[in-house]
């Protein structure tokens, strides 16, 4: 077996759990050391290198960084409009910073938002949003269908006056599996891990003809079952129209009951009453300013960028 999606013993589970640990200290340790005018392609960079130094070898995805209205992913959005630009970070912007290292085959996803400063109704997204980390868990252990809880968040988040962006997102997903790819060493398809996204794709495909296949968990018809086992990387994202936020960790579900791999991971953790360090630690920041662009001149446009990052 060359994937493996569930059944994974405590040794591993412990091994996603600190990895998960790692993922979230890059993104909040790059959080608080953000300043004015920092771009969001030198952001990646960072991120990339962070990722690198902490022992990533492919990437599920590459690093997503996104300022101001950008995080709501206003109009059509397609994965181009993923890949990092020029926007420079103001006072007052959102922030998401979303990043899927693999290490050693571990693939993990975590997603990071804030406001860089005060933002009340920033604030009140996040509560909302995290309101869905319990209500989520509770509706597996209930037994709901997958369908149904996609429904449910779609709608908590209409009644809210949000759009659930989430399904802009590849595949509409609420979520998608997490793996451990037993794979010396993914090639790469446009940054990608391409052992990972044959995968996916092929049972995209077969999802078609036997539900319980699919990798994602959307409000398509392929998830009108019961919860699979296994572990699901679960990402809810709200937009009000001028800006977004979303949070993203590893839901782990065994025999149907259904547990969070981290208690509190740092977007949980801004819920239980502990300020986010990222709101915190303002009168800190300033530390990471963006270096030179190595790739200036050669990579002009974004996706260009994203290449040159996917050969680093
Ligand atoms: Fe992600």
């Amino acid at each position: 077996m060359f994937i493996k999606t569930k059944g994974f013993s405590a040794t591993e589970l412990d091994q996603f759990l600190t990895l998960q640990r790692t993922c979230f200290r890059i993104q909040t340790e790059m959080a608080r050391e953000l300043e004015v005018g920092v771009t969001e392609k030198s952001v990646a960079r960072e991120l990339f290198r962070r990722y690198r130094a902490a022992g990533a070898g492919n990437f599920f995805h590459l690093p997503v960084v996104l300022f101001g209205e950008r995080t709501g992913l206003p109009g059509r959005w397609g994965i181009g409009n993923f890949f990092p630009r020029d926007t420079a970070l103001k006072e007052g912007d959102a922030v998401i910073l979303d990043g899927a290292p693999i290490f050693d085959g571990f693939m993990i996803d975590t997603s990071l938002s804030f406001s860089f400063g005060d933002t009340p109704a920033h604030d009140e997204m996040m509560a909302s949003l995290l309101v869905q980390r319990h209500k989520i868990r509770d509706a597996v252990n209930s037994g709901a269908s997958f369908l149904s809880i996609a429904e449910g968040v779609a709608a908590d988040c209409a009644a809210l006056g949000y759009e659930g962006v989430h399904e802009k997102h590849p595949g509409a997903v609420l979520g998608h599996r997490a793996l451990r790819l037993r794979w010396p060493r993914g090639w790469r398809l446009r940054g990608a891990d391409g052992v990972a996204l044959s995968w996916f794709l092929m049972k995209i495909g077969l999802s078609r003809f036997f539900a319980r296949q699919s990798p994602l968990w959307s409000r398509h018809a392929t998830s009108d079952h019961a919860p699979t086992d296994g572990l699901w990387m679960v990402e809810p994202h709200f937009s009000n129209g001028e800006f977004g936020a979303k949070w993203e960790e590893i839901l782990v579900i065994e025999g149907g009951e259904a547990r969070w791999l981290d208690d509190t991971p740092p977007p949980a953790a801004s819920h239980e009453g502990a300020k986010h360090p990222a709101h915190t630690m303002w009168v800190q920041r300033g530390a990471f300013a963006a270096p030179e662009n190595r790739f200036q001149g050669k990579c002009p446009g974004s996706v260009a960028f994203y290449q040159c990052l996917a050969k680093y």
